[in-house]
């Protein structure tokens, strides 16, 4: 892999966000922050500057990386906009919420103040990070989708990688989401497509970066 002239400054997010709906419940998904963890590592071990933006996970931080930890999507979106346009090269692995409650109790929601009808939470949409990213990038900046998908793996995922006008995406099936390994296709905005071959999450994110990173 190439060796870099100047420090590349690397921005990476990993893990879930949480909504919070009261204090002692939320909305999240099973996302485990490895892949994005590992991307960091990588990146780390080849030279880079990297920043990881981290929602809340249980894993250590890779050494020489700086951390950032983050609870919701709006918390991520804070710490990514304060970092992003110093970095060179973006990689949105974090599995961002899409939607919050409308309104996050003080109190933890008592069973009693219900009705026998159905509960429902009012869901409000969640600013879209890397969307925001790809308006707003430089030329000489890289930004880095993911796209995990049940269905139709690489038309939805080139549909988000034109809508977020990113240079590359990983398009992964959800079953890779929480799992130790993941195969993945990676699609490059020229229109390049490469299928990578089931490997643990940790090789993975070392061949993703052997591309991206030329
Ligand atoms: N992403 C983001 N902000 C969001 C949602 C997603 O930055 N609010 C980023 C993810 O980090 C990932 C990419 O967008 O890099 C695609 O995420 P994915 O969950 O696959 O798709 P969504 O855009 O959320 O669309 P959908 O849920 O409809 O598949």
């Amino acid at each position: 892999m190439k060796s870099f002239e100047k420090t590349l400054r690397i921005l990476i997010t990993a893990g879930p966000t949480r909504e919070y709906i009261d204090p002692v419940r939320y909305l999240s998904n099973d996302s485990s922050g490895q892949m994005g963890f590992s991307l960091a590592a990588a990146a780390r071990r080849l030279g880079c500057d990297v920043t990881l933006v981290a929602g809340p996970v249980a894993l250590p931080t890779p050494a020489g990386v700086k951390r950032i930890d983050v609870i919701s999507a709006r918390d991520m979106q804070c710490a990514v906009t304060k970092v992003s346009a110093k970095t060179d090269v973006i990689i949105m692995a974090a599995a961002v919420a899409d939607w919050r409650p409308s309104r996050t109790s003080r109190a933890k929601i008592k069973k009693t103040t219900a009705s026998s009808k159905p509960h429902s939470i009012a869901l409000i949409e969640n600013p879209d990070i890397l969307a925001e990213l790809g308006k707003k990038k430089k030329p000489h900046q890289i930004l880095v989708g993911f796209a995990l998908e049940t269905e139709k793996l690489e038309r939805n995922a080139r549909a988000k990688l034109a809508h977020k006008r990113c240079d590359w995406i990983v398009a992964n099936l959800s079953t890779s989401i929480g799992a130790r390994q993941s195969s993945a296709i990676l699609i490059s905005a020229d229109g390049r497509r490469t299928p990578l071959p089931r490997l643990l999450k940790e090789d993975l994110a070392v061949v993703i970066l052997s591309h991206v990173l030329g």
